[in-house]
């Protein structure tokens, strides 16, 4: 099995962490995995907040589900969908002119990105790509036998009120938790390759 398999498997959806702390690191390593994630345009409409303090996640545990994961993890790091920034004259340009296009290009590419928002609903279009984010992340960790559980399960409005959040502004489009399994891993179950593929 080469590596990029081996981390395959490796992940799991953790449903307990043992308490152990992940390095800075390691930490980093995963970030750095979000930041290099493809977006759709290159507009990085993500966020990341990285929480540690336990009674953060003892006040979000609630909130998500009652779930484990949210209590013994190492790190939470809330993946935020950036609803206006995508919208702003000023990032927009950013984001556009770093591609280092003559003027017309440049702003021909805009003309399009703006054209192509316009038929967007925009929480979903960047959440979407927040979750490309998510999965880099997940094997990012399992390249380095760090654990994960992507969180779905958790009452939107009410985490994004207690973080505090702008919900004009950016969403809480998914959460990921990381640490050391307490348990061991449970058999993978998936379909089979012949399920699951058409060949045309
Ligand atoms: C976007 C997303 C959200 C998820 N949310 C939860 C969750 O809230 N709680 C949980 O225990 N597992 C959650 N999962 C884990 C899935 O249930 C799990 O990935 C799936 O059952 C396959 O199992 P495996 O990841 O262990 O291979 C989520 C997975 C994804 C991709």
């Amino acid at each position: 099995m080469d590596s990029f398999q081996e981390a395959l498997s490796f992940r799991h959806a953790c449903k307990e962490f043992d308490g152990r702390k992940i390095g800075e690191e390691d930490l980093i390593s995963i970030l750095e995995a979000g930041r290099l994630s493809p977006s759709s345009f290159g507009m990085e409409p993500w966020r990341f907040l990285v929480i540690e303090d336990p009674e953060v996640k003892a006040d979000l545990r609630p909130l998500c589900w009652d779930q484990k994961q949210i209590t013994s993890c190492s790190h939470l790091i809330v993946i935020k969908n950036q609803i206006a920034l995508v919208q702003e004259e000023d990032y927009i340009e950013r984001v556009f002119r770093r591609r280092g296009l003559d003027e017309e290009r440049t702003r021909a590419y805009i003309e399009r990105y703006k054209s192509f928002l316009k038929g967007q609903n925009i929480p979903e279009w960047t959440a979407k790509q927040c979750y490309i984010a998510l999965e880099s992340m997940l094997l990012a960790a399992a390249f380095r036998k760090i654990d994960s559980c992507p969180i779905e399960g958790f009452e939107r409005e009410k985490v994004e009120e207690y973080l505090g959040l702008d919900r004009k502004r950016e969403g809480v489009a998914v959460i990921a938790t990381f640490g050391y399994r307490k348990n061991p891993q449970p058999p993978k179950r998936r379909f089979s390759l012949a399920e699951l593929v058409e060949r045309i």
